[in-house]
Order: C-alpha cells, then sequence, then structure tokens
C-alpha cells in the first residue's frame, strides 16, 4: 500500500479531487492530513472522505519535531502539498528528498515566491495582461516555488478574462492533471 500525506489550508477542492480519484484503488491511501487553518473547509471534506487530520500551527511546525516525527511514524511513499501556503521546514525538507512536491497556480517561474499564491496569482495575471497561465507540479525545496519542475499545462487568458475566470481555467487544469501526476510520480517510485 502507497501513502500519500496531503498539507493543505484552504477550501480543499484539490484534496477532493485527489482522494476522489484514487477512492477506487487499494494499492494507494490519503493516509493523513495536516491543516493550518482550524476554520479550513478541507477539514470538513477530510471528514467527509474519512482522511485523518490534524491542525498545525507554527510553534509545532517550526518550533517543534512534531510533524517530522508523524512524517516519521508514516512513512508517506508522496507527501503532497494541495493549497498549503507555508514554507516546509528544513527538516522535514532534507528528510524525504523528492517525495514532497506541491501545485501552484501560474506557470513558474513567472508569478512565483513569497505571497504568490492562490486569487493574489490571478490578480497579478490579469494586471500584467498576459494572455497565457497555468498550473506548476514541483518538488519542494526551502524555498517558495523553487523546486524542480515536474509537470505545466497552460490556458489562455482572454483580454476580458477576471481573476476568477482564470481561477476557473486554473481549477479545470488542476482537477485533470494534479491526481495524474500523483499516479505516475508513485508508480515509478
Ligand atoms: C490552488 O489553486 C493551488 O494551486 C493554490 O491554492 C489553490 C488551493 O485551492 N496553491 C498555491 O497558490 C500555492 N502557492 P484548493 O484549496 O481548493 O485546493
Amino acid at each position: 500500500m502507497k501513502k500519500v500525506v496531503l498539507f493543505a489550508s484552504g477550501n480543499g477542492t484539490n484534496v477532493q479531487q485527489i482522494a476522489e480519484y484514487f477512492a477506487c484503488r487499494k494499492d494507494i491511501e490519503m493516509s493523513y492530513l495536516f491543516c493550518n487553518k482550524k476554520d479550513a473547509y478541507v477539514l470538513k471534506r477530510a471528514e467527509n472522505l474519512g482522511i485523518p487530520f490534524s491542525i498545525i500551527n507554527r510553534h509545532s511546525f517550526y518550533d517543534t519535531s512534531e510533524v517530522y516525527a508523524q512524517l516519521q511514524a508514516i512513512q508517506p511513499d508522496l507527501i503532497v502539498l494541495a493549497g498549503f501556503l507555508w514554507l516546509m521546514p528544513t527538516e522535514i525538507v532534507r528528510s524525504f528528498p523528492k517525495k514532497i512536491i506541491n501545485i501552484h497556480p501560474a506557470l513558474l517561474p513567472k508569478y512565483g515566491g513569497k505571497g504568490m499564491y492562490g486569487h493574489h496569482v490571478h490578480e497579478a495575471v490579469v494586471k500584467n495582461k498576459e494572455s497565457v497561465s497555468g498550473i506548476s507540479i514541483h518538488y519542494v525545496n526551502e524555498h517558495y516555488d523553487e523546486g524542480d519542475i515536474i509537470f505545466q499545462a497552460s490556458c489562455q487568458v482572454l483580454p476580458q478574462d477576471t481573476a476568477d475566470d482564470v481561477a476557473a481555467k486554473i481549477h479545470l487544469l488542476e482537477k485533470e492533471h494534479f491526481p495524474k501526476v500523483i499516479d505516475r510520480l508513485l508508480k515509478e517510485q
């Protein structure tokens, strides 16, 4: 049984899509979810999906080895950041080389880095009159959005598109590709 551990901060549409994609698979399980916001909707989804979870805070995440120890106990085959907005602690990054991936809602290296997440990305894309945006799935290192890129897919941005329109297109790309990329990475291990 391959184990996937998820990290999320918000709504959790990606968590839901990943969990549903693998729901009928006996070889892959969503073992655990870590969330840094106690009122995030992703927790409701985790409850409905039957994924065990815990809520982390800055102190437990950065000043103690609690999450690291939990990960060591689970021994995940893949750690997936699905809308998780905190930097991974060095101890965790170093202990799971090539096993932590993130999805970013832009074509990195454009529109990456601290503060560039979720709607901020789409607003910047529209403001700069980009004609293309997309998603990047990449390995996680100690810097925001800088690890090696595993996969990218793009979509058109029309002159009349709002940030919400771009967000909708990006969510479709995420739904189509993220679970499949996770599946491929687990198969390749
Ligand atoms: C997703 O669009 C994801 O790409 C983005 O947050 C959204 C989370 O949506 N991630 C980042 O911006 C990371 N820098 P969700 O909670 O509905 O899955």
